[in-house]
């Protein structure tokens, strides 16, 4: 008999079919929202495997309704999404994509930068809006990015990535990591800083940890004080890491500078957000990873994990 699978949003056909051609597949394709909680409990209770984004929340009563649940191949580095204890007790193999995505998210994050520092989104609607009457000497004037101090909050793939960007536009670069990484900071010529001491030399800091209750506010009222009030904050990884009531504030009273935020607290963010009412930010709706080719290669490789655990092989990205 084939093993089922459940797809929880419409995928492009050619992953559709790796599936389908080996597994008995069911997809959530009615619309492209997410699908709705209680038919996912539902349908995940015959399911071997489950293929499903970082829009689905998978905790423990979602698993707890899976008995013969073997993997969860979730389609994003990042697996916030899921309740990794519980899948580990239950024996349930947990793949998220890294590395595919890695240049891609660290391009849209040196643009989100480039836009926030010269205000490049405001400087488009202040044409379309017939505001441009004339060129003048301080009119729409933003940050340097050439030799500024860029601080990288979290070292590992992206922040990698962003730091070779970041070079080519002779900035000086510090971060701060959980654990210190000496061989790179020879090999790449950066330094390391703790929190506070990077917080308060950043002329750009750049968000780049996985989201976990532990860093939940890490960048708090407390921490944006730290920073100089020219710093541009941006958060390219998860909203929670960023506490949104506090950034709004530092923002409103020139606390700090700018921000671009590709993620937020609540996704979508609500369009009511004091947040989306501030000239001095930059708002994405979570596309770090987003081209066409990385998307592609996203969801490839969570349908090869979720084949490989399905056919008795070992997970290629294995989470847990
Ligand atoms: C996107 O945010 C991801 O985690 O891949
Ligand atoms: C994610 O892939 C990271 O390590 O930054």
């Amino acid at each position: 008999m084939k093993k089922k699978v459940y797809i929880t949003r419409k995928l492009p056909q050619v992953i559709y079919k790796k599936l389908a051609d080996k597994f008995e597949v069911k997809m959530w394709d009615k619309t492209d929202q997410p699908v709705p909680r209680e038919i996912l409990i539902e349908e995940v209770k015959e399911m071997d495997g489950l293929f499903c984004l970082l829009t689905e929340t998978i905790d423990q009563v979602v698993i707890e309704n899976a008995p013969k649940l073997k993997v969860i191949a979730n389609m994003a580095v990042g697996y916030n999404n899921i309740n990794i204890q519980t899948a580990t007790e239950k024996g349930i193999i947990v793949t998220n994509t890294p590395g595919v995505l890695t240049e891609t998210t660290a391009d849209l994050t040196f643009a989100l930068l480039m836009a926030t520092a010269r205000r490049v989104v405001e400087a488009s609607d202040y044409l379309r809006n017939g505001e441009w009457k004339t060129w003048s000497p301080m009119q729409l004037t933003g940050q340097d990015i050439y030799g500024a101090t860029l601080g990288i909050i979290g070292m590992g793939r992206i922040g990698q990535a962003l730091v070779k960007r970041a070079k080519g536009f002779d900035m000086n670069i510090i971060y701060y990591n959980r654990s210190r990484k000496p061989a790179m900071e020879k090999e790449m010529g950066i330094q390391y800083m703790e929190l506070k001491e990077l917080l308060q030399a950043s002329d750009y800091i750049s968000i780049l940890i996985p989201y976990s209750s532990e860093v939940h506010h890490l960048i708090g009222e407390k921490e944006l004080k730290l920073m100089k009030k020219s710093a541009i904050l941006i958060n390219t990884a998860r909203g929670g890491i960023v506490d949104e009531a506090a950034l709004f504030d530092a923002l409103k009273t020139g606390e700090i500078w700018a921000a671009g935020l590709d993620v937020f607290e609540q996704e979508p963010v609500n369009l009511d957000s004091s947040l989306l009412t501030l000239p001095n930010v930059v708002t994405l709706p979570h596309i770090g990873s987003a081209s066409e080719k990385t998307r592609l290669k996203m969801a490839d490789l969570a349908a090869e994990n979720l084949i490989c655990v399905l056919n008795g092989e070992a997970a290629l990205t294995r989470v847990n």
